[in-house]
């Protein structure tokens, strides 16, 4: 690794050694060695394991449980119900903030949606547990479950997403639509689907006294603690979680879940460390997932192709007890140049557990509807869709009429086409076959996702020996980031990698915000960029104003940073090491502290956004209608990239869900009993290898000041918008059907004549 680590002298800036380099994960050994300590591999000294027992009905009370019965089994110490469940200084169906979700924390008899915990069971052994909770034996009193979209009594939400208004109007669509030339309107389903890490959630806790230890997952640590201060009525400083590792987020381990808090109050009833893991089919219901929606797309052209008006509109749904609303329609707000832009929302009331943050929540859904139709009118139109998308991006914001902050989507739009060789698709559907006699077909859709950043933090410490230590709250879902922020981490204090310890993964570390919306390496990345600057300014006042220092009254000339040394920004023979400046001035070590996130309220002059273009090939066969994603090729650009290696990566990720999202991923729902009937990961399909074609992700450069200093935007979920699209139109190429509802499965093909 040394030889990529800039040995030469005085560079032009400190930053860029590591940041850039295709690095390996620093905790893939740990990881493929079985040495990372996930959550559920913490075992204190005489923990006992819980198990949930969840309802089976998805709407009425619990009107029995036979707790002696569970209680009497050998190895149970205790049967947590509403009865005796410790009390909570904050009520769970409490809602102070967007952020705050309502909980199911066996508050009373009721039930909400079908595997609810109803009870915790907490024994010596995970086997006794779980023989006893199946003892419970529970009777209800059950009432009609609503489920599916159709309900009449539909409302239109407060708000859609966190705080999005619900209908946006920009220019008059039916104006827009009665000029057209070419106008499509179509309608497009999506289903329910869960998020399904590998890792459930799990926890561990023990209290010692009003303090509380905790090892579980999660994507948002300080979140985490004022959600459990809040409920147990505790200083949030008396709480630590441990959080090191995560396998897989997708956002339901964004918020606090209901299970994670039974485990809390569990530990507090028996007044011993407990495990709670929840099973696979527990994942569906108490831990959030994505809602489905029916979206009516409205698009007209004139006669050139030039798009007149974008009315998007969404039908979703929301738990019967707490608001969350998929912002389905959002997208319509920011790929498409239209005079007249339109999105509206309506909602009903389900008995499921409620919807949450999910890969791209809104983004993705939106972005299979409005490329699906973007791809209808094109061909209306006659036009080759990549023809009409050029003709139509937005090269500022529609409705805001901001500029993006910087714009390199028609880079990727031309580099994706070319390696994916585009050139020559033929227009009409049905035209192309491959050796076996398979149809084939060719998509693309456009990719978006905003560039968000919470609010960070983080600490930065130069030591006498010539070592350096980085330290924030910051998460690792997977994605790279314990390498991707080590790397910006060295840089910001200008070490080589070998030489900085980084801390991540533990809530008494500076918050390092949220790792969910894309934003995680944007704001920790800012924050540790920030705190490595302070602890070099630092160190540099120190030196400048020592008469005994080589750099003494370097003024306004200044210092830089590198590899260990400050040298005089005029005269760079003249420097001196990290360690030399602080051993004369007696200290071991000097600090920084740096945040990032800036001021939320203050009015941005940009649309920020990273951007991409995906191309698919799909081949199906016309006899079975049976789909296969064959090609993938997507583009993006992103800003500044990190780590090509991990981007790459996260870029692979995303289009794989999107083939998920096009072909593979539904929650089948029991009208009957509400229950999710397929709540396994050998029904609820995803993608396999086998499944996964021939992948390329093409790096777009991109150098984007705006965003931040460092010109970081998100690489997580943008992938999967454009992929879902670009799939759902290749599939129309190669059959000349289009299916609107998602997934699209060989039976829709079939009844539609594809064969
Ligand atoms: Mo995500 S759905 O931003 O974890």
């Amino acid at each position: 690794m040394a030889e990529i680590l800039n040995a030469g002298l005085v560079p032009q800036h400190r930053h860029g050694a590591n940041i850039g380099q295709p690095l390996t994960r620093r905790d893939g050994l740990l990881k493929v060695t079985g040495q990372a300590r996930y959550a559920a591999d913490n075992h204190p000294p005489g923990m006992l394991h819980a198990v949930l027992a969840v309802s089976s009905i998805a709407r009425g009370r619990v009107i029995f449980l036979d707790v002696t019965a569970a209680k009497t089994h050998p190895g149970v110490v205790e049967v947590m119900t509403p009865a005796n469940r410790p009390p909570l200084a904050l009520d769970p169906d409490a809602k102070l903030d967007p952020f705050m979700f309502r909980l199911d924390l066996l508050q009373n008899d009721r039930v909400r949606y079908a595997g609810q915990p109803i009870a915790v069971v907490i024994a010596d052994t995970l086997e006794a547990a779980t023989e006893a909770a199946t003892l419970l034996s529970p009777r209800y009193e059950a009432e009609p479950p609503r489920i599916g979209l159709d309900g009449d009594d539909s409302f239109i939400p407060p708000a859609i997403g966190v705080g999005t208004p619900p209908e946006v109007r920009h220019g008059d669509v039916d104006a827009g639509l009665a000029v057209a030339e070419h106008r499509i309107e179509a309608i497009y389903e999506t289903p329910a689907q869960y998020h399904n890490p590998m890792e459930p959630h799990a926890i561990v806790a023990t209290w010692h006294g009003d303090r509380l230890l905790v090892d579980t997952p999660s994507q948002g640590l300080a979140w985490a603690v004022g959600r459990i201060a809040g409920l147990f009525g505790i200083p949030p400083e008396n709480i630590l979680i441990r959080s090191p590792f995560l396998g897989g987020g997708f956002g339901c381990k964004g918020m606090v879940s209901g299970p994670q808090v039974l485990g809390i109050l569990a530990a507090r009833l028996v007044g011993r460390p407990v495990k709670l893991v929840l099973r696979r089919e527990q994942m569906y219901g108490p831990v959030g997932h994505r809602a489905p929606t029916r979206q009516t797309l409205r698009l007209g052209a004139d006669r050139q192709g030039a798009l007149t008006a974008i009315h998007h509109h969404m039908r979703t749904a929301s738990s019967s007890f707490d608001d969350f609303f998929e912002p389905a329609v959002q997208v319509s707000h920011t790929l498409y140049a239209s005079p007249a832009i339109a999105t509206t929302a309506e909602a009903v009331r389900l008995d499921t557990g409620t919807p949450i943050f999910m890969r791209a929540p809104g983004e993705a859904s939106g972005s299979i509807a409005l490329e699906s139709a973007i791809d209808e009118i094109a061909h209306v139109a006659g036009m080759d869709p990549l023809e009409f998308r050029l003709k139509n991006y937005a090269e500022v914001e529609p409705i805001s009429g901001k500029p993006f902050s910087s714009k390199a989507l028609r880079e990727c739009y031309a580099q994706g086409a070319a390696s994916f060789r585009w050139q020559g698709r033929p227009l009409a559907p049905r035209q192309m076959r491959d050796e076996n006699g398979l149809l084939v077909g060719w998509g693309v859709g456009t990719a978006t996702f905003p560039v968000i950043m919470f609010q960070g933090q983080a600490r930065a410490v130069l030591r006498r020996d010539g070592t350096g230590l980085v330290e924030l709250g910051a998460h690792d879902m997977g994605q790279g980031a314990w390498t991707a922020l080590a790397q910006i981490a060295a840089d910001s204090l200008s070490l080589k990698l070998e030489r900085l310890e980084f801390r991540a993964g533990s809530s008494d570390l500076p918050d390092a915000g949220i790792a969910g919306g894309s934003s995680h390496t944007a704001t920790a990345g800012m924050a540790i960029h920030n705190a490595g600057a302070d602890a070099i300014a630092k160190l540099a006042e120190l030196a400048m104003g020592d008469q005994r220092s080589p750099l003494f009254g370097a003024g306004n000339a200044g210092v830089l940073a590198h590899s260990g040394r400050l040298i005089r920004r005029d005269d760079d023979s003249r420097s001196e090491s990290y360690a030399d400046i602080l051993s004369r001035a007696g200290l071991a070590e000097i600090e920084g502290r740096g945040s990032a996130g800036g001021d939320p309220f203050a009015e941005k002059p940009y649309a920020m956004h990273a951007h991409g273009a995906v191309f698919a090939e799909v081949k199906v066969d016309p006899e079975l209608g049976q789909i296969r994603a064959t090609r993938l090729v997507g583009a993006f650009a992103a800003g500044t990239i990190i780590n090509p290696r991990l981007v790459r990566s996260q870029y692979y990720g995303g289009m794989i869900w999107g083939v998920s999202f096009a072909l593979h991923e539904r929650a089948e729902l029991d009208p009957r009993s509400g229950r999710v009937m397929n709540a396994n990961l050998a029904e609820y399909h995803v993608p396999v290898n086998a499944d996964m074609p021939s992948i390329e992700a093409v790096l777009v450069e991109e150098h984007d000041p705006n965003v931040n200093a460092l010109g970081i935007k998100g690489v997580g979920e943008i992938g999967i918008t454009g992929t879902a699209g670009a799939i759902a139109n290749a599939v129309w190429h190669a059959t000349g059907v289009r299916v609107r509802s998602f997934p699209i499965t060989i039976e829709q093909l079939i009844g539609a004549g594809a064969g």
